[in-house]
């Protein structure tokens, strides 16, 4: 049994607690990983807020970069000091979604996914109670126990207090214009919020060739983020109709793409409202728990798609040492969105900087 540092969530809206906790052995088709690095993503801060709703207490943390070090019985996807990328998003490999190709729609995701396959936690606490895992990643530990369809080996010379953000926020955005909309070249996008996500929305739009990149946010740092990775035109949406900006700014016309990182209801019906008939919205971020949008029907009778992007439409076995690849050949902008590196003990301001924008990502270093 292995010790370690962990960030625990024990109650809405309080803070996490850093305590010495054990790690249980990994069973079979198990992988114990020690992390090395950990993102601090949206999607961790709605557990906190509980906008999404989780078993209690938690050890949050899903972008996570480390090394393997000890594998169960009839592990075959990894062995020890494989560096890995987590995938919150499990792969089976032979459901009927990972066969027909959309493995990140994994039947996988219908099991509970704060408990390993068996029902049962690795985690323990000094007082010997048991503690929940987050989407069976909990990347806020020095070290965890994740299923083997949740980890993904990945080249040794990269960082992986770097490449760690692929394992959330870069694939998403990424992959939702690459595999979802499959943006062509020449085309025209519209990025709604640009942090974490967005940026490589941005990003992979000027990788894809696209023309016109339009980025809408509310807050001028990250306008200037948004500049740096690749935009052509900036709204800020405090100050201007994003809607008016974007026929202005195409002729009238109205934008082939929409992409959204906010997860917010009017952000969604206002993606529809910028494209031109037959133009396609896809919804990235993730909604507070029971949120609705309302939209003009009509808007889809003239052929618009409106749709989402799931860890974006990744194969993730394929496409994220793909995109450490294109990283490593200098193609994809990662560093740049490590506004802030702290350590584990820090993870509490971690997420006001978070809350207020302050910061593209920040990365958890664990030494
Ligand atoms: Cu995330």
């Amino acid at each position: 049994m292995a010790g370690a540092r962990a960030a625990i969530l024990d109650a809405v809206k309080s803070a996490l607690s850093i305590e010495e906790i054990e790690v249980l052995p990994p069973g079979p088709g198990e992988v114990q990983v020690k992390y090395v690095a950990s993102g601090v993503c949206h999607s961790d801060l709605h557990a906190i807020t509980g906008d999404m709703l989780h078993p209690l207490p938690v050890i949050l943390g899903h972008e996570g970069g480390g090394i393997v070090e000890a594998v169960g019985s009839g592990v075959t996807t990894c062995q020890v000091g494989d560096h890995v990328l987590t995938s919150y998003i499990p792969s089976c490999g032979t459901c009927s979604y990972c066969t027909i190709g959309r493995p990140n729609l994994c039947a996988l995701r219908d099991r509970p996914r704060h408990l390993m396959l068996d029902g049962t936690s690795r985690f323990r606490r000094r007082d010997g109670s048991f503690v929940n895992h987050f989407l069976q990643v909990s990347s806020f530990a020095t070290r965890a126990v994740l299923l083997q369809e949740g980890v993904i080996p990945i080249r040794k010379d990269a960082p992986l207090d770097v490449v760690c953000l692929v394992s959330c926020g870069v694939t998403a955005g990424m992959g939702a214009v690459l595999n979802r909309a499959k943006v062509k070249p020449g085309s025209t996008v519209v990025v709604f919020g640009c942090g974490g996500v967005g940026l490589n929305v941005i990003q992979a739009a000027e990788l894809a060739g696209a023309g016109r990149v339009i980025a809408v946010d509310r807050l001028p740092y990250k306008l200037g983020l948004a500049e740096e990775f690749g935009a052509t035109h900036l709204i800020d949406a405090s100050k201007e109709d994003p809607v008016k900006r974007v026929h202005e700014i195409t002729g009238g016309v109205g934008a082939d793409y929409a992409f959204e990182a906010i997860g917010a209801p009017r952000v969604i019906e206002t993606m529809l409202e910028c494209l031109h008939r037959g133009g396609e919205a896809y919804i990235i971020g993730v909604s507070p728990h029971g949120a609705r949008i309302s939209i003009d029907p009509s808007l889809l009778v003239q052929e618009r798609v409106l749709s989402g992007s799931s860890f974006g439409g990744s194969r993730q076995r394929v496409d994220l040492p793909m995109i450490v690849d294109l990283f490593m050949q200098g193609k994809v902008k990662l560093r740049e969105l490590v506004s802030r590196r702290l350590g584990l003990d820090d993870v509490n301001r971690a997420f006001e900087l978070l809350n207020r924008g302050e910061v593209a990502r920040s990365v958890l270093v664990y030494t």
